[in-house]
């Protein structure tokens, strides 16, 4: 069996291309490496893919259409796709809005297209995330709760993403199912994301500015648990009409940034040096992820603690950094 996965050369993308990889599956990958963080990142990432024959690799652009478009008409029929390529990062749409519409509006829009011309794909599977519930003071968030009022402009763009798939879905009759992933964390994890910034700032002895004045809590997931329910999902396309789906895929526990920080500092021995700030604009104070549609339909469980994540993601950070 034939896997696509977009975004391969990204944090979740390389995990989900690895754990295929390992299992003997012949996987083919689309990134456009782009420099919105360092690439030498992406690149040592690849390099480690790389060294499996059963993957090949295309380095691409999703919004250059025709060449997606080549790509996919290509591959074999009964296709499992992981739409994971996307501008990702809040805080980063305040200053490149344009980067956003580009990825996730017209290269989602690129894929979907692609897959409607394919016309066999076995499931389309693509990531949004859990800032479409925007400032949602409902708690857990529920994927039949209204996502209509986001505030930033990266949730836009994935709540486009997710309307986009739902009427293709209905059009042409696509296998697609969206996953809402909780803050992802992990080795080889994105450099934009508080695991690697306070690791970073904790062991440079620099200041990090801890927003809300620490009153945050996150439904922190590790990457392992993130892959499990995307492969898990991959086998489950949606029945009924139109076949679209919504899932949440998070953790049960949703952990005070305070509590984050404490374990990050035991686990690197060393205390960090905290700053206190206001809620940055677009961020949310809570998010818990109601996971249970995820478990009940295809048997979703996450299994790694906060504690087990960050001994994983400081172990990886302290070897691959100091080589
Ligand atoms: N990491 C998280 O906590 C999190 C949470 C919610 C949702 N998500 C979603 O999960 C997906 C993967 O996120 P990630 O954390 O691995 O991010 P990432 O930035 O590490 O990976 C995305 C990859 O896509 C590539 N890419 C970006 N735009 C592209 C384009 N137009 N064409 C081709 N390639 C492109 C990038 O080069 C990158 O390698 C994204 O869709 C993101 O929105 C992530």
């Amino acid at each position: 069996m034939t896997t696509l996965i977009t975004g391969a050369a990204g944090f979740i993308g390389y995990h989900a291309c690895l754990t295929l990889l390992k299992k003997g599956e012949d996987v083919v990958g689309i990134d456009s490496l782009n420099d919105y963080y360092s690439p030498l990142l992406k690149h040592a990432r690849l390099e480690n893919l790389k060294k499996f024959k059963q993957f090949s690799f295309h380095h691409l652009a999703m919004e250059d259409h025709s060449a997606i478009f080549k790509v996919i008409q290509d591959l074999p029929s009964d296709l499992s796709i992981t739409h994971l390529a996307a501008q990702a990062g809040v805080r980063y749409s305040l200053k490149d809005p344009y980067a956003y519409t580009t990825s996730n509006v017209d290269g989602h829009l690129s894929l979907l297209e692609a897959c409607r011309h394919h016309g066999r794909i076995r499931h389309l599977v693509y990531a949004s995330t859990s800032s479409v519930y925007g400032a949602n003071t409902k708690l857990p968030f529920a994927v039949e709760d209204r996502t209509d009022s986001p505030i930033s402009l990266y949730a836009a763009t994935k709540k486009c993403g997710e309307l986009m798939s739902h009427a293709y879905a209905h059009l042409f009759d696509i296998p697609t199912t969206g996953l809402r992933y909780f803050t992802v964390y992990g080795p080889w994890g994105r450099p934009d994301m508080t695991a690697f910034t306070f690791t970073k700032a904790i062991l440079a002895g620099e200041v990090i500015t801890v927003f809300n004045h620490g009153d945050m809590r996150r439904n922190y997931t590790y990457i392992d648990d993130i892959i499990d329910g995307t492969l898990l999902c991959l086998n489950a396309p949606p029945q009924g009409s139109p076949k679209h789906a919504l899932y949440n895929i998070g953790h049960y526990r949703s952990e005070s940034l305070m509590d984050f920080i404490h374990i990050l500092e035991e686990k690197l021995g060393k205390k960090a040096l905290l700053q206190f700030a206001d809620i940055q604009p677009g961020d949310v104070k809570e998010t818990i992820a109601d996971i249970r549609p995820a478990q009940d339909d295809f048997g979703y469980s996450p299994k790694v603690d906060l504690k087990d994540g960050l001994e994983q993601f400081s172990r990886w950070y302290l070897e691959h950094y100091s080589s």
